[in-house]
């Protein structure tokens, strides 16, 4: 492209991405960004076809940090991190052995299991935070729900959630932002410590079992030590210890934010608590709490109009540009409950790596929703600038202030 629109990390691109998709997805299928140093491909086509061709694309690049860290971050890591890769970031055939295992771990009892478990904290932060007529969401639920589900799921004891998602929130920043020396110093500390903390949890439960997902890791391991190694479990646990939050949480608040954007169709999700989860594939459609991920080009690539993807490049695949692409979507720019076919939407992945935990972000969703509209149908979005942290792939704004307008209950 002659000049690039794409400025990842402005001002205006955090606030709102889609007019800067719009504009790339019209004029290119792929183009390289040097800001990032990365091909960016831009429709939905394209963007599947890269996220599902393992022969064609490696997912390894998928966690490494933006940016090499410096020196004495890296001595840190060295030292201090011993994590391997594990499913988003392992290619086959490796990728099958441990998703095989973690799809048993997870199953889809675990997480039905967690129904009674997710409403009832769901139900006490709701109490805690509707007692208030002005109120944060995202730190009234979208936040704290997430992360006491992934700690009940994987065994942490919640009095540590602040403590870990603060190491977690760290690790995004180098993952897919641009820290300075010193703050990279800092994150690569926090790393090691949260390393630490998982290798720490995983010695206890060999010796402590309990009805989680880290015991139900090691009852694998025990029964065939060739299926999974401790480090390989330590590392899975640390990854949902970040994945299994950091996402749902920007899902409930960009969920929210476009529910009270339309008060038309909150109106009608408070009649009908059934459109709740078509309402929420549509959200992650429309502003997807993971609006780009990451593969490596095996080989050239051709896609078409003259861009050709070289082998080795780093590729990000604009997941939320590809949600908007009208050659999949109807009226792309609609927010709309009842649009069918929302669960395209590619906010996932798509192929071997579609995320494990998609069952369990959508039911915290829809639990989360359920109960919010029998408490307050009357909600509203309140005068805001909304604040979105500067990284390429996690989408959700700091905060989300809600108001009550008691006279409009039932
Ligand atoms: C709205 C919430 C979420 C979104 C938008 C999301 C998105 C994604 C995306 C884009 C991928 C990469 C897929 C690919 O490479 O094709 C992924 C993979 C993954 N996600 Fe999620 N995720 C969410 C919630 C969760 C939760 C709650 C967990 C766990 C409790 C989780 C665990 C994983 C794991 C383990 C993988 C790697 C799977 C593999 O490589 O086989 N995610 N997710």
């Amino acid at each position: 492209m002659s000049t690039c629109p794409f400025h990842p990390f402005s001002a205006e691109y955090l606030a709102d991405p889609y007019p800067t998709f719009a504009s790339v997805r019209e004029e290119t299928p792929a183009f390289y960004s040097d800001e990032l140093d990365m091909w960016v491909v831009t429709r939905y086509r394209d963007a599947s076809m890269v996220m599902s061709d393992t022969e064609q694309f490696s997912a390894s690049n998928s966690q490494d940090p933006l940016l090499p860290f410096c020196p004495e971050a890296g001595k840190v890591l060295a030292e201090g991190f011993g994590y391997t890769p594990v499913m988003t970031n392992l290619d086959p055939p490796e990728h099958a052995r441990i998703r095989r295992h973690n799809m048993t771990a997870f199953s889809t009892r675990r997480v039905a299991n967690l129904e009674p478990v997710i409403r009832e904290i769901a139900t006490n932060l709701l109490d805690d935070m509707l007692a208030e007529d002005r109120f944060d969401w995202v730190a009234g639920l979208a936040y704290p729900l997430p992360i006491n589900v992934i700690f009940e799921l994987v065994g942490f004891p919640s009095s540590d959630a602040d403590m870990v998602k603060g190491w977690g929130g760290d690790r995004l920043t180098i993952m897919f932002g641009h820290p300075d020396e010193s703050e990279q110093l800092r994150v690569a500390q926090n790393m090691a410590a949260l390393w630490q903390y998982c290798s720490e949890h995983v010695q206890r439960r060999k010796v402590d079992r309990a009805d989680d997902f880290t015991s139900a890791l090691l009852d694998i391991r025990d029964a065939d030590h060739e299926a999974i190694s401790e480090t390989e479990i330590t590392s899975v646990v640390m990854g949902l210890g970040i994945a299994g939050h950091e996402t749902t949480t920007n899902l409930l608040a960009n969920a929210m934010r476009l529910l009270a954007e339309h008060p038309d169709q909150w109106a009608e999700v408070c009649a009908d608590p059934s459109l709740i989860p078509n309402a929420v594939e549509e959200a992650l459609r429309f502003d997807s709490s993971v609006n780009a991920w990451r593969r490596k080009a095996r080989t050239d690539i051709d896609l078409g109009e003259g861009a050709v993807i070289p082998e080795g490049a780093r590729v990000l695949v604009l997941l939320g540009s590809s949600n908007r692409d009208a050659a999949e979507f109807d009226d792309p720019d609609r927010f709309d409950i009842h649009r069918s076919g929302a669960r395209r939407h590619l906010s996932f992945g798509k192929g071997i790596h579609y995320c494990l935990g998609a069952p369990l972000a959508r039911l915290e969703a829809r639990l989360a929703f359920e109960e919010l509209i029998r408490r307050a149908p009357d909600l509203r979005l309140d005068d805001q600038q909304l604040d979105y942290p500067p990284i390429i792939s996690f989408r959700g704004p700091r905060q989300l202030w809600l108001t009550r307008n008691r006279q409009d209950t039932p």
